[in-house]
């Protein structure tokens, strides 16, 4: 294989961002519709528990312009879209386990007679007693798994020793909804052989699978199509599934096409969120701080139906012990069955709930030791060649390095000498700071679909069309990707097009999740370019009568040992069609060198870590419960920056999404499991208000061999920096009243803040 490849790698803006902000992105509702289309629209379930007693549809059918209405019975293949596991219909059948789930399908001419049509028909439901937290569920033996236990040293032995401080507490971490801005929708199209879906999906091939399975028919008759989608964040790697699968079943059965989108209020009530975790840990340490053993029980909220909860179980695990290293640890965790919708993926993917824990029982600990919280934390930080409890050790660790240049490059010493010194000299306003290191898993856990392909097509005028498994969702993959044959050809952008994310062209894909995406697809893409690099310089030299080895390509002309020859991409390209030399060409990738073992919990799960700092700093106001984020400096490891405009949003993001789960999204169900928080006015995001008033960020950069052009993923490390601003507020509470609570509860919203503040006798 040919060595050579350009180091000077090619940096360009967002390659998205002009569609974006002129308004010519398209979505899955901006394709104008063929004539005969159709809409769908869904009844969903009004109860949390119950069986369905009687479904009476006649009223509904006599609606002008109503088609159709297709219920569980109407389904012609499997009533079943679970993914890991076999147990959600994609349409009640005879019981109901969560509010909102999908029972009819409802089909018409516009959205007004659907909208009528759901309002009659006749629906009969014996209500049953739902279970809306996960430690009922588990009391009650409602468990989608048995539980999973990481381990490393012994535990038991640890805290039975002498002289050692221990802490034992609980803590309650709320979820989040995503909040993508392009809500669940697909549009199908029947055609001669099969159906064509276009679908706003992290995930074509899981659509593809599904719709197959629900129609009864093979894959290779349904051709997933994705343009980008208006964020995802987890929530459409495998909750678009059903939306599609409706919108192809109303579309076989009418022969006709039929689009399906979500309005925010069906899309907010019906889909999974962020999982809730409740979680008791005990964590001692010797008295000057060294923790030796800890040991963690999570429940996990996975809603009423398995959906992805045993893998985002699994990475909770993974992560139980954050940035950390502790030499004896026994972490078990359990999905437990509520009856709230199938929680999913969402950034972070269960790491950022075990983190949080691990965090809550240091600050506990650090209390107890008298001991400034940070000097704990960073006398246990990660160091090179450590082992976690997963069995992979740990290499090129950034954990110090990162730490030290935070303190040295943002001059935070004096920060919280001046910290200190407010707080000495107020008493009804409080500041607060905390740190908050990262160590973050780089692949999907699931060590099989580390995998990619990517086709390469050169067109006979020069241009190249790429088309991969990753899918934009605004994190920027497409412009990495157009990077590679940008970097390994030397072509401007304007010669690279990314084709849409299509099932037929590319089979068989992983999610674009896991922060995966452009080292799994770009690598793809670079394989196949380097060898259509080899392939084309090799008749280059024959062209131009030249060793090969001199050969390379420079602006769109090819070189003679760095000097330009006459011979550009564009003739060469063109004789190359002459001559009859391929000019397509498949590129395959698998992640070397990881596997994992779960009958030991023992392996290599992941390509490489992402490491980081961060520190926070906010003043809170005793009187009114209110809070302001002051300050946050960010030292984030991005291996070799291969865009730095795209990471730079990611981390911004990131972290900014991490600060909203933490500190003002709040998910309420009423005790019926009624979303109470289900629009924008009781559910609050972060704004421009929400940010830190200043935000100061450094990357560190360190080549990464498994990351794309030697980049490290950023998709999702940086959300858990959000944690530190939770820590941050409690510091401040803790500057106030002297005392922490037993249960650390998120988010720290300012009523919770307040509780904190003055009702600690009164709370857990
Ligand atoms: N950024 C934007 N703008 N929109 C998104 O939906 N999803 C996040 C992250 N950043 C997301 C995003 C999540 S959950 C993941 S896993 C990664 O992007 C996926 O993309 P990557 O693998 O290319 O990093
Ligand atoms: N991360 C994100 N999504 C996933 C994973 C993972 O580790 N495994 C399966 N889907
Ligand atoms: Mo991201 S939660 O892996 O889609």
């Amino acid at each position: 294989m040919l060595e050579k490849l350009k180091t000077k790698i090619k940096e360009i803006k967002n390659i998205d961002s002009t569609g974006h902000v002129t308004g010519r992105s398209m979505y899955v509702d901006d394709i104008i519709e063929r004539a005969d289309t159709l809409f769908a629209g869904v009844l969903t379930s009004p109860v949390s528990k119950g069986k369905i007693v009687q479904i009476n549809v006649d009223k509904a059918l006599e609606i002008d312009g109503i088609n159709c209405i297709l219920l569980a019975t109407d389904i012609p293949g499997e009533n079943q879209i679970g993914g890991i596991l076999p147990d959600e219909p994609l349409l009640a059948e005879n019981e109901v386990h969560y509010m909102g789930q999908p029972i009819a399908v409802l089909v018409g001419e516009d959205e007004n007679c659907i909208h009528k049509a759901i309002s009659l028909i006749d629906l009969e439901i014996e209500k049953e007693i739902p279970i809306t937290d996960p430690k009922t569920a588990f009391q009650k033996g409602k468990i989608l798994l048995p539980p999973r236990t990481f381990r490393l040293g012994n535990t038991e032995e640890e805290f039975s020793k002498k002289d050692l401080v221990i802490v034992e507490g609980s803590c309650d971490i709320g979820g989040q909804e995503h909040l993508y801005l392009e809500t669940q929708g697909a549009y199908a199209i029947p055609k001669e052989k099969g159906i064509y879906v276009i679908s706003s999906t992290q995930s074509p091939t899981a659509v593809q699978r599904t719709i197959a399975k629900v129609l009864g028919w093979s894959m290779h008759q349904v051709e997933v199509d994705v343009t980008r989608l208006g964020g995802g964040f987890g929530g459409k790697e495998d909750q678009a599934t059903p939306w599609a699968c409706m919108a192809a079943l109303a579309a076989v059965r009418m022969n006709k096409p039929v689009k399906l989108i979500l309005d925010r209020y069906v899309d907010i009530r019906s889909t999974g969120k962020r999982h809730r975790y409740m979680a008791d840990y005990r964590i001692c340490s010797t008295k000057d701080g060294m923790i030796q053993a800890y040991e963690v029980m999570f429940y996990q909220d996975a809603g009423a139906a398995a959906d992805l909860s045993p893998a985002v179980l699994e990475r909770t695990l993974f992560h139980f012990t954050n940035a950390y290293f502790i030499p004896n640890v026994t972490a078990t965790a359990v999905s437990c069955k509520t009856n709230l919708p199938p929680n999913t993926a969402f950034r972070g993917f269960g790491g950022p709930q075990g983190m949080f824990v691990i965090e809550a029982a240091i600050t506990r600990l650090a209390d107890k030791l008298k001991l400034p919280r940070e000097e704990v934390q960073k006398k246990n930080l990660l160091k090179e060649n450590d082992l976690l409890p997963y069995g992979q050790i740990v290499r090129n660790v950034k954990t110090n390095l990162s730490w030290d240049t935070l303190i040295t490059n943002f001059d935070i010493n004096k920060r919280i000498a001046s910290i200190n010194k407010f707080n000495e000299e107020n008493k009804l306003k409080k500041k607060g700071y905390a740190f908050m290191p990262i160590c973050f898993g780089i692949s999907f856990t699931k060590t099989s679909l580390n995998q990619a392909s990517s086709l390469v097509n050169i067109y006979y005028d020069g241009s190249v069309g790429i088309s991969t498994g990753a899918v934009e969702m605004g994190q920027g993959v497409n412009t990495r990707i157009a990077q590679v044959p940008m970097t390994v050809f030397s072509l401007p952008l304007n010669k690279i097009k990314i084709e849409t994310t299509n099932t037929t062209r590319i089979i068989n894909t992983s999610p674009s999740a896991a922060s995966s995406t452009a080292d799994l697809n770009g690598k793809a893409t670079e394989l196949a370019c380097m060898t259509l690099k080899e392939r084309l310089l090799q008749f280059a030299s024959e062209l131009l009568e030249t060793p090969m080895e001199q050969l390379d390509f420079e602006d769109l002309y090819v070189t003679n040992n760095n000097q330009k020859t006459s011979l550009s991409w564009d003739e060469l390209i063109s004789k190359a069609y002459e001559n009859r030399i391929s000019l397509s060409e498949k590129g395959f990738y698998a992640t070397p060198s990881i596997h994992f073992d779960s009958s030991i919990e023992k392996g290599h799960p992941f390509a490489y870590h992402v490491y980081g700092t961060s520190f926070h700093e906010v003043t809170i106001d005793v009187v009114k419960g209110t809070y302001s984020l002051d300050y946050v400096a960010v030292v984030h490891d991005v291996g070799k920056s291969m865009n730095k405009l795209i990471d730079q949003g990611q981390l911004e993001g990131g972290l900014v999404q991490g600060i909203g789960w933490m500190t003002l999204e709040e998910l309420r169900y009423s005790d019926e499991g009624r979303l109470l928080s289900n629009s924008l006015s009781t559910y609050k995001v972060p704004d421009i208000y929400s940010i830190p008033k200043v935000l100061e960020t450094m990357f560190l950069e360190d080549p990464e061999p498994h990351g794309l052009l030697k980049s490290k993923a950023i998709g999702e490390p940086p959300l858990m920096y959000g944690i530190g601003t939770y820590f941050a507020l409690l510091n401040a509470i803790n500057q106030y009243t002297g005392k922490l609570p037993n249960t650390i509860i998120s988010p720290m919203t300012p009523e919770r803040l307040f509780t904190f503040l003055h009702l600690s006798r009164h709370h857990p």
